[in-house]
């Protein structure tokens, strides 16, 4: 008897989640509407691609290796479109490029090593921050705009699990390495800052080796980790990071946090019930990611929670100067309205003062990606700039970089860079001003 083989198709590899593989330079890119005057420099974005034709039943979506495709824009005209592999001395990050102190990096956590890269995306070298940084890095660090420097809550499964908190000066220096100490291992994708504190996010996903042992991604839901938010005091490094209970949860990307008038602290992050249990190979199938606001009561250690939206959405961004201080706006990827396929349908701007939204629909068969505040220079308000985002249109298999005026989100797009193939869906991204 012929047993049925046919193997499990992986939604990680299909579609637009599949690589791409030629790397292109194009510079003859049609334009629909006009590039904003004011908008000159480099918009790149990271992502995994994964070239070595991995096994779809293992394969996870945070695994493939990075490559970067980004959009020169200059006085009105979009100079050109490249994508590149990240790839130095075997490192090659896939979560996010970020821009600090005139340098560019592509950066992943768990260990991996940022790898430098050139304003035409070229892989420079692994020895980022002039040689400072001794472990691995973090996926997301957080920008201090009074101070300069970058936060990050780094972790390194490779030497076994070290949870630092590390400090990069405006100098490109690592100026300060902290190690904290925990009871698990924790996946920690991202922190947030206040004026006074980092917060960690030791929550309901932690190391597996059972699945790292069976060659799949390690780390997975527990029911057995109590989830919890820790506030490390930044301006003494001796104090005892003051810890939160709450609700088995897992967040992969705060949008901010800040310190109210009494000096608790509010935190709102995109919230998911439960991922990483049944689905083995990526985050969008068990529980949709919701807006969440956390108060962090100091004096009664307590933290209480509410959902402030309905509505699916993932890759929160902020106006880039406020990390770490109150936001009125936010801006994120709308996931569309089923919880198990999600259809990245619009761009969502979240007004937190008013307590209002406002939505950008991309249209009929346009997916897009996480969107990118990028502020106009001189700005007389926090909402004064564009949303840029990639956006994948499944009837001609490509993708164009979408422009959209912040301030006016129910209006067409300011401008439509069509370019020559498509962008995988991917993760984070920046804009590298005077590029
Ligand atoms: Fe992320």
């Amino acid at each position: 008897m012929l047993r049925n083989k046919k193997k499990k198709e992986n939604p990680y590899l299909q579609e637009n989640y599949a690589p791409v593989t030629e790397q292109i330079d194009e510079t003859n890119l049609e334009v629909i509407g006009q590039i904003p005057q004011d908008l000159s420099g480099l918009f790149v974005r990271n992502g995994p691609n994964p070239m070595n034709s991995p096994k779809p039943a293992k394969y996870h979506w945070f695994s493939g290796q990075g490559m970067l495709h980004g959009v020169r824009l200059d006085s009105g005209n979009a100079l050109w479109y490249r994508n590149r592999s990240v790839s130095a001395n075997g490192n090659s990050p896939n979560t996010h490029v970020i821009s600090h102190a005139g340098k560019i990096y592509a950066i992943v956590e768990s260990g991996g090593v940022p790898v430098e890269i050139d304003a035409e995306l070229g892989s420079l070298s692994d020895a980022p921050f002039q040689g400072t940084l001794k472990r691995g890095f973090t996926a997301h660090s957080k920008l201090d705009a009074a101070t300069g420097e970058l936060h990050g809550i780094c972790y390194d499964f490779a030497r076994g699990y070290c949870l630092q908190h590390i400090v990069v000066g405006k100098d490109d220096r690592v100026r300060q390495t902290q190690v904290i100490d925990l009871p698990g291992r924790p996946m920690v994708h991202d922190c947030a800052i206040t004026e006074n504190y980092v917060l960690i996010l030791d929550l309901s996903i932690t190391f597996n080796w059972v699945r790292l042992v069976r060659g799949y991604f390690p780390m997975a839901w527990n029911d057995k980790h109590q989830a919890r938010i820790g506030l490390l005091n930044r301006k003494n490094t001796s104090a005892e990071i003051k810890w939160f209970d709450i609700d088995p949860c897992f967040i992969f990307h705060p949008f901010n946090a800040f310190e109210d008038a009494a000096g608790n602290v509010v935190f709102d992050a995109m919230r998911y019930q439960r991922i990483f249990d049944q689905d083995w190979n990526g985050p969008f199938t068990e529980s949709p990611p919701l807006l969440t606001r956390w108060q962090l009561d100091i004096s009664k250690g307590t933290a209480a929670e509410q959902q402030l939206d309905d509505r699916p959405a993932e890759f929160p961004r902020i106006h880039p100067s406020l990390e770490g201080r109150e936001h009125r706006f936010g801006y994120a990827l709308g996931l569309g309205k089923s919880s198990v396929k999600p259809e990245f349908s619009s761009i969502i701007k979240y007004d937190f003062t008013q307590n209002s939204s406002e939505v950008h629909e991309l249209g009929a068969d346009k997916m897009g990606a996480e969107p990118v505040f990028v502020p106009v220079e001189q700005a007389e308000s926090e909402d004064q700039g564009y949303l840029l985002s990639y956006v994948f249109d499944r009837r001609d298999n490509k993708s164009s970089l979408l422009i959209v005026n912040a301030q006016d989100m129910a209006a067409g797009a300011v401008a439509e860079i069509k370019l020559p193939q498509r962008v995988p869906f991917g993760f984070h991204g920046s804009w590298v001003p005077s590029c």
